[in-house]
């Protein structure tokens, strides 16, 4: 079994690239099967196992998928297949956005349900709400939902709660209905408005993302383009965090600051120097942190995705912090691991309380899902001595070669596989 060993205690020192955004990527991924004239070539692609899970999916629909170093290119005009319905489908939650690129090329669709991080229930309602509002017909059998729709028609949709999900699917359904679309309530996060301006450079008509309202105009078809990922706004944040944690100073580069301000406001509360250049984002840290108050709401608050790395840092900053965490209501596992390494921590409901201790010690724990296992990542790189960390597969599926970047920061960390 593959796991990770950190010797903790070095600062960190040195430049780092951050590559292209998870969550942008495994959206245009689907997206792209919408093209039925050209290819799409998507460049910045990060190397991770839902992006691998994603090309084989897209592949097994009939796509020409080939694969280069940080590129994809997809020819998807024979592209026929509408049911996914594999291994691949069900373990990853982004393969639900098959459902809104399939139903708006095909007017039909059979994809698995998705499955994804336990970190609390993930209901797909206000998708299906809006794919009916425009028309389909939706029913979820034997473990697949069933799309079918004569004609997709433009509809006003208000969206119940601010999902990126629901947002995402129903805007790229929407971009080949007839008429206009009016989505209300959305999501903002900037993998909203990246995946908006890939489908606008295949030729859809969608204005808005980033706002509060997206409008979309329909059109008939859609074409290939060549694109570029956002860089990722979760990556940038938890190399952030481990250099406000572990000391030094580290400079990020191929950043969109403006999309760290939240984390990079909390850093500086907490006593991190930040500093701002046009792509890049440089962090000088002492080490020594005091406690923040965080609480996790929809973009451009502080993302629910950088929660656990932040509180692997405030495990070891002076006096109490208080977490809310809106957004899933199981997303405090990682806390359980971060107390067999001496951290001080009581969860009640929605809000864990920490209480800073002098140090965190290394011991063997586990990643519980994706961003848990970039906090243990954190809380091996300050812990006194070696944590070991098992079930670094969730790591994989979001986390481009995360011990190499690390080791180029000058961390002591290994891939060991026995
Ligand atoms: N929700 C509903 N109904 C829906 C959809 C969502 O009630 O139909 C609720 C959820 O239960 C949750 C809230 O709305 O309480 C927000 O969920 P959202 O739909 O925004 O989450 P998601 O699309 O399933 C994406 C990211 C997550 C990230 C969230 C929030 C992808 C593939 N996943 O999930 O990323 O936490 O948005 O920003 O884009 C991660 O990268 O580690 C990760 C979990």
């Amino acid at each position: 079994m593959e796991r990770l060993v950190i010797n903790g205690g070095q600062p960190l020192y040195g430049d780092i690239d951050i590559n292209g955004a998870k969550n942008a990527a495994v959206a245009i991924l689907p997206a792209t099967i919408m093209a039925s004239e050209g290819k799409c070539v998507i460049e910045n692609i990060p190397d991770i196992e839902d992006v691998n899970c994603l090309e084989r999916i897209i592949s097994e629909l009939g796509a020409e998928v080939k694969v280069g170093k940080n590129t994809i290119e997809i020819d998807s005009r024979n592209l026929t297949n509408t049911t996914a319905c594999t291994e691949d489908v069900r373990k990853m939650r982004a393969s639900y956005y098959l459902d809104g690129a399939l139903l708006a090329r095909f007017k039909q669709a059979k994809v698995d349900l998705p499955g994804g991080c336990p970190i609390g229930v993930r209901p797909i309602d206000q998708h299906i709400k809006g794919f009916e509002a425009l028309g389909a017909k939706v029913n979820i059998e034997h473990g697949a939902v069933i799309l079918k729709a004569e004609r997709l028609i433009g509809a006003n949709i208000f969206f119940d709660v601010v999902s990126v999900g629901a947002t995402i699917n129903v805007m790229m359904a929407a971009t080949m209905a007839e008429g206009v679309t009016t989505l209300e309530n959305v999501a903002k996060e900037p993998h909203v408005v990246d995946v908006a301006n890939f489908l606008n450079t295949m030729g859809a008509d969608i204005k808005g993302a980033g706002t509060d309202v997206i409008k979309v105009r329909g059109v008939k078809s859609l074409k290939g383009c060549n694109y570029s990922v956002i860089p990722d706004q979760i990556e940038a944040g938890t190399f952030m965090i481990a250099a406000a944690a572990c000391g030094g100073e580290v400079t990020l580069t191929n950043v969109i600051p403006k999309h760290l301000e939240s984390i990079s406001a909390k850093l500086i509360e907490a006593g991190v120097t930040v500093d701002e250049g046009d792509d890049s984002i440089t962090i000088k840290s002492t080490g020594k942190l005091k406690g923040v108050n965080i609480k996790t709401t929809p973009y451009p608050g502080f993302p629910t995705d950088v929660q656990q790395p932040m509180s692997a840092m405030l495990c070891v900053a002076s006096g109490r912090s208080i977490i809310t965490e809106s957004i899933w209501e199981s997303r405090f596992k990682h806390l359980d691991e971060l107390k067999k390494m001496g951290a001080s921590a009581k969860v009640e409901g929605r809000t864990a309380i920490l209480e800073g201790v002098d140090k965190l010690t290394g011991a063997v724990v586990k990643a519980t899902d994706l961003r848990a296992g970039a906090a243990m990542v954190i809380a091996g790189l300050i812990a006194e001595g070696e944590t070991e960390i098992y079930n670094i597969e969730h790591i994989d599926r979001g986390y481009p070669h995360i011990e190499d970047k690390f080791k180029k920061l000058g961390a002591d960390i290994h891939r060991i596989d026995d």
